[in-house]
């Protein structure tokens, strides 16, 4: 066994949370291998939603071990309140979960960079979630971030104080200076030792002890392939490589170990945040999608932007991750609607059609081509296999099928783990 990846084809929040979830018993171990608490992971079950931030989608599987490895960025403040709040269904979280020494510390000034950065851009502000994401990326490539592992270093303080040092400059050159950071470091301070009474391990090490073993490990990707720092819609992206390629940087894990790599897509397309999105609806659809669909962060509570699905930029990102399989996910959301529209090219701006996605989305303002569905106007929130979907849906899914090359192997019908229909054999 090896290492399957299942990670969002899109804008983020396809599902993942739910997904992972899902397939967990079949796995050993789950990992997350980047992002941080920018990610909103929602779980669904016995009537309760769970959503977590940093922790894996594996943890209310028991018998199952969950690593947050050295390619997240952790907050540590974020991170004790999601466990005390996990703490009253009693799951092992000491026992299961494992911290990599390697992950990069988001401390309290990389939040209030994140806000001063966001400011000073004005109208072209990312939309960043404010969680300090992009200064601590930064940091890292800098070579002068904080690491997980260094919380155990006797001069631990002395290297923070060295960091926030260079933080309150930039602060100050942003003119920012409405902030009480005693305040905040109060907590990141308990936090700190709060986070010392779990186990901070060397992941690299045990994630490929876990392979050789024959332990099956699945990787969870947040955000999305269309926010992936090198191929998302740049500069409107996170700040780590989403891609299946960032699961073997993310976790220390050599290419020729993954196997599956699971793509996870909307039946439509949602964005949060800034940045260009062809097939956006700024119309009673899109209102629409946004009502049925209950398109809001979770993370932000944001409004989320809501459009039809963008099958170029579909195949791209199943292009850049290799993904083996698809899922589709939110299918219910167009259960009233007579239409359905997929976008299958681009127009340019001198008329050409295109398949391919342009350098610069905001340069180069495409015009999407959409071919039309009929809806399946039915409810398939009940359907428990593949042959009680309704005609439409079926269409739908094999022109999908038709287009990536890829079967489509699960379609989620809601946002309970229950409401999951399986294709086939999802693991070989
Ligand atoms: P993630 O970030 O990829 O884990 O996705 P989010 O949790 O941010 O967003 C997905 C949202 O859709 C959550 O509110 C889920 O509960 C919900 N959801 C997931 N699958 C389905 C589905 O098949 N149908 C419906 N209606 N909602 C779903
Ligand atoms: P999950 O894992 C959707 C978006 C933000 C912003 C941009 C940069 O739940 O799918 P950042 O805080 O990373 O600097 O923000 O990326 N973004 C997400 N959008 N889902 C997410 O995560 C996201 N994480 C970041 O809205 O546009
Ligand atoms: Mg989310």
């Amino acid at each position: 066994m090896g290492i399957d990846v299942l990670l969002g084809l899109q804008w983020g929040d396809e599902g993942k949370g739910k997904i992972v979830d899902f397939m967990a018993p079949r796995y050993q171990v789950v990992a997350r291998f980047q992002g941080g608490p920018n990610a909103g992971h929602t779980l669904e079950f016995e009537g309760i939603k769970h959503v977590l931030h940093q922790i894996p989608s594996g943890i209310f599987r028991r018998d199952i071990k969950n690593v947050i490895g050295n390619g997240v960025v952790l907050d540590p403040v974020i991170f004790r309140k999601e466990v005390e709040a996990l703490e009253k269904y009693n799951l092992g979280i000491r026992e299961n979960l494992f911290v990599s020494k390697k992950a990069q510390l988001i401390i309290p000034s990389h939040r209030l960079l994140d806000a001063a950065s966001e400011q000073s851009k004005g109208e072209s502000k990312i939309g960043s979630t404010l969680k300090g994401i992009g200064p601590t990326y930064q940091d890292k490539v800098a070579r002068q971030g904080l690491r997980v592992g260094d919380v155990l270093s006797v001069n631990f303080e002395e290297k923070y104080r060295n960091l926030v040092q260079k933080h309150v400059a930039s602060l100050d050159h942003y003119g920012y200076t409405n902030y009480d950071l005693a305040s905040l470091e109060k907590d990141f301070f308990d936090a700190l030792e709060f986070l010392k009474s779990f186990q901070l391990v060397d992941s690299e090490y045990q994630i490929n002890q876990f392979i050789s073993e024959g332990q099956s490990v699945l990787a969870e990707g947040a955000q999305g392939s269309l926010l992936d720092i090198d191929f998302g819609s740049y500069p409107f992206v996170t700040s780590s490589n989403t891609m299946t390629a960032g699961a073997c940087t993310g976790l220390g894990v050599a290419p020729r170990h993954i196997g599956e790599v699971f793509g996870i897509f909307k039946a439509y397309c949602t964005r949060v945040g800034g940045g260009p999105f062809p097939t956006e609806l700024i119309n009673e659809v899109g209102e629409k999608l946004r009502r049925i669909g209950r398109e809001f962060g979770a993370t932000t509570g944001r409004p989320r932007r809501c459009g039809w699905l963008d099958l170029p930029a579909l195949k791209y990102a199943i292009m850049i991750d290799g993904a083996t399989q698809l899922i589709m996910m939110k299918a219910d959301v167009l259960n009233s609607f007579d239409t359905i529209r997929v976008c299958t090219h681009y127009r340019l701006p001198d008329g050409q059609i295109t398949e391919n996605l342009p350098f610069d989305f905001l340069e180069t303002q495409v015009e999407p081509v959409y071919k039309e569905f009929k809806g399946w106007e039915t409810d398939i929130t009940y359907a428990s296999s593949f042959e009680q979907l309704p005609p439409e849906l079926l269409e739908y899914i094999e022109f999908l099928e038709t287009q990536t090359g890829l079967p489509i192997t699960i379609i989620s019908t809601g946002p309970d783990r229950i409401a999951t229909i399986l294709k086939e054999a999802v693991v070989k």
